[in-house]
């Protein structure tokens, strides 16, 4: 495995490579890997003959307010999971080798985007959009992997690809959970103990919401309520948004039909945790 920091190095092995025939597949992260990469590496490595893990913190995805500078990093230990799963190249650039001027040119997500996350973080998408135009252009993957975790992520993806005829098959990968259900997270250090023992109850609550659409329940406001319930009862965590829409487009929705997500962001004293759910009814 080599870590290469610069575009130029990293573009001509991935050429040898592909002039040998190799299909590529990438993994694109912010690095602090746990088992949710991992799982997203290892499916790349089941798939294709290499695979380019990038680690970046994108400022543009970030906002002013946001945890940019104090984003967990720790290359190191990144570089040994990433050996551990069978990564050929990590990328792993700085800011300005990224961005060495002001881009001149800069995306505007406007479908997908107003919902969900895309409300509590505006520019949010249109960074993730902006970075990932260019990783896509500098490692030209035939497959590109993302979490099902942050799944609005995904359906804006779909769109960048499709709108702008990037020529790479999107993977989307389930979520990996803790045992008791919480969703594994960088962020989820930022948790006090007591917080990390109430955590759980947002994937409890999408379960309860689940298992009442099984029941027959159909109203959308309901399973809302349900969700909105279940976490208030049992965590002291901030409710940032609940929402229930048609998946993957993000139309709100009266009736329960078709394929749905449930979502949920939560606001912890250092951290704010999201989950969903999608299902077809
Ligand atoms: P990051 O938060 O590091 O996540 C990288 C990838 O790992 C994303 O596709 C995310 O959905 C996936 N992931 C995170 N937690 C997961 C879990 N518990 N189970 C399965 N997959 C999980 O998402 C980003 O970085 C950035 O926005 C990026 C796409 C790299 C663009 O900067």
């Amino acid at each position: 495995m080599k870590t290469i920091s610069d575009i130029t190095t990293l573009k001509s092995v991935l050429q040898e490579d592909r002039r040998g025939g190799a299909s590529i597949g990438f993994v694109p992260t912010m690095g602090y890997l746990h088992e949710g990469h991992q799982s997203l590496m290892e499916q790349a490595r089941k798939d294709n003959e290499i695979v380019v893990l990038s680690v970046f913190v994108n400022p543009l995805q970030f906002g002013p307010n946001e945890d940019f500078e104090t984003y967990p990093r720790d290359i190191e230990r990144d570089e040994k999971v990433a050996r551990a799963a069978g990564v050929d190249y990590i990328f792993y650039p700085s800011v300005e080798e990224m961005y060495p001027k002001k881009p001149s040119i800069s995306f505007h997500v406007h479908e997908r985007a107003g919902v969900l996350c895309g409300t509590q973080r505006p520019g949010h998408f249109d960074g993730v959009a902006a970075v990932l135009t260019k990783l896509f252009n500098i490692v030209q993957p035939d497959r590109a992997y993302f979490g099902l975790k942050d799944a609005q992520q995904v359906a804006v993806i779909e769109s960048l690809v499709e709108d702008f005829n990037i020529p790479v098959e999107i993977v989307p990968v389930k979520t990996i959970r803790e045992q008791d259900g919480l969703a594994k997270s960088s962020r989820n250090v930022y948790l006090s103990e007591k917080e990390r023992d109430e955590a759980p109850a947002i994937f409890r609550s999408l379960e309860k919401a689940e298992k009442a659409i099984s029941e027959g329940e159909r109203e959308a406001a309901a399973i809302r309520d349900i969700i909105i319930s279940e976490i208030e009862s049992n965590s002291g965590g901030i409710i940032d948004y609940i929402e229930v829409l048609s998946y993957p487009d993000l139309q709100p929705l009266k009736e329960i039909k078709g394929r749905i997500i449930m979502a949920a962001a939560v606001k912890f004293s250092r951290a704010r945790l999201i989950d969903n759910k999608i299902l077809t009814v």
